[in-house]
């Protein structure tokens, strides 16, 4: 596959990065409930950037860069201020492991930089793909806590933070 291209994402771009998050939800179950407002779920509150990834006219990923609230924030052991956090990350089932998740997390981190600002993330213990990839980016985990949610397997939520390496922020 050519590189994919990597543009911010525009308000005509939601109803691709919909569709494209609909074959991920159906292949992972991410997310964990298919929401009632997809759209709105692709644009949380804090939202203060996003890009996609797109073959053409196929969007094959999509990162999100949201304010980093409190409780996100004492787990890190930073303050909200210094941190930004990486959110809505994924790839769809037919474009995995050709780099599209690496390319759009290092997107995000390039405008975290930019902006002097250290990403921070949460992951769900049960997605191993993104761990895997967090960790061979070069992100720490810094904790772990239980969600208040239940996983698609039926799981009480496991969710553990990690930080961005030190050397790409700030
Ligand atoms: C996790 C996810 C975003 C990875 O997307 P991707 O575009 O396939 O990732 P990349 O091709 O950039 O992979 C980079 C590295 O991550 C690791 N990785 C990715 N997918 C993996 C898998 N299924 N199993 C093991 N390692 C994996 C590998 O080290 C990989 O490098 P390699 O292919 O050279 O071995 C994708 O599987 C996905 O969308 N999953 C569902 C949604 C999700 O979990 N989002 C994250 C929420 S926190």
């Amino acid at each position: 596959m050519d590189d994919p291209e990597i543009r911010r994402r525009r308000d005509d771009d939601l109803k691709a990065c919909v569709e494209a998050l609909a074959t991920v939800y159906e292949a992972d179950r991410y997310p964990a409930r298919w929401p009632d407002d997809p759209a709105g779920w692709l644009t949380p509150d804090g939202l203060l950037d996003a890009w996609a990834a797109w073959d053409g006219t196929c969007v094959l990923g999509h990162v999100a860069l949201t304010r980093t609230g409190r409780a996100m924030a004492a787990e890190a052991g930073l303050v909200p201020d210094e941190l930004v956090s990486v959110s809505r990350l994924f790839a769809t089932a037919s474009a995995r492991r050709s780099g599209v998740a690496t390319a759009l997390l290092a997107t995000a981190v390039a405008a975290a930089t930019a902006d002097g600002l250290r990403p921070v993330l949460e992951v769900e213990d049960g997605g191993a793909a993104a761990v895997r990839l967090y960790e061979r980016a070069g992100w720490r985990l810094v904790s772990s806590r239980e969600g208040d949610w239940t996983t698609a397997d039926g799981r009480t939520a496991l969710l553990h933070t990690y930080l961005a390496p030190a050397g790409e922020a700030r």
